[in-house]
């Protein structure tokens, strides 16, 4: 029934000629993807602030096939350039483009570059979770339990907005230095908050 709302809607729109099938795809679920250590920080000198094998293993099994939007800073902290089996989407105010990834000036302009994706994940950095936090429609936090010196934080959550749906606790072990753990949250759809008064 929505598809045929949507085909008349774009059929009348223009006077007859059926649009695409490209311009009828659904956009993806907009999640977002990050590393929080205790003290909220999350990086320090555009660099994270730990190895963490475990996490970087967790954030490559989520997002590789998918695309990943990114603001520019982070991007140029990535080792190897473009990460890669996925569209890597860089937010930057600037033209400038290169080889491995598209440039997009604001999350609407990069969420549609990913249409026909059932989901796009918001990757960083702080300015960019700060700015869309309150796009994501899901998030998945590794918890890093440790405080650490820093220059970049996640900005305040209000849990009350999101319902936790899986969690797994981990202890340190000799390949990962700190005791870590791989949650994951949908938002809770707003008409059905209960705030207290
Ligand atoms: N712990 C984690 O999971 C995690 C994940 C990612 C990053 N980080 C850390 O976060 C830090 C980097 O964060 P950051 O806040 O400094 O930088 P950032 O958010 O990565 O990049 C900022 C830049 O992105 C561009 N940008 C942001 N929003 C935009 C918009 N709406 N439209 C157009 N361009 C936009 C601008 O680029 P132009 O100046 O070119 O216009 C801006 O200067 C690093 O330490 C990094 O390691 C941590």
């Amino acid at each position: 029934m929505n598809n045929f709302i949507a085909v008349f809607f774009l059929r009348t729109k223009n006077q007859g000629q059926t649009k695409p099938n490209s311009e009828l795809q659904a956009m993806p679920r907009i999640s977002l993807i990050v590393a929080i250590a205790d003290n909220y920080a999350i990086g320090k000198d555009n660099a994270l602030l730990c190895h963490l094998p475990a996490d970087l293993k967790h954030f490559k099994q989520i997002t590789t096939g998918r695309p990943i939007i990114m603001g520019r800073r982070t991007f140029e902290s990535l080792p190897n350039g473009a990460l890669p089996n996925r569209k890597n989407i860089v937010l930057t105010s600037s033209s400038a483009s290169g080889s491995g990834y598209d440039t997009a000036r604001s999350l609407d302009e990069a969420v549609a570059l990913c249409k026909g994706d059932d989901e796009a994940f918001i990757i960083g950095g702080a300015s960019v979770y700060k700015q869309y936090l309150n796009r994501a429609d899901y998030m998945y936090i590794t918890w890093i339990h440790a405080n650490f010196a820093a220059d970049t934080f996640f900005p305040e959550i209000n849990f009350d907005e999101w319902q936790e749906v899986k969690r797994e606790d981990f202890q340190p072990d000799e390949k990962n230095a700190y005791a870590y753990s791989f949650a994951e949250y949908k938002r809770i759809p707003i008409n059905t908050i209960n705030y207290k008064l």
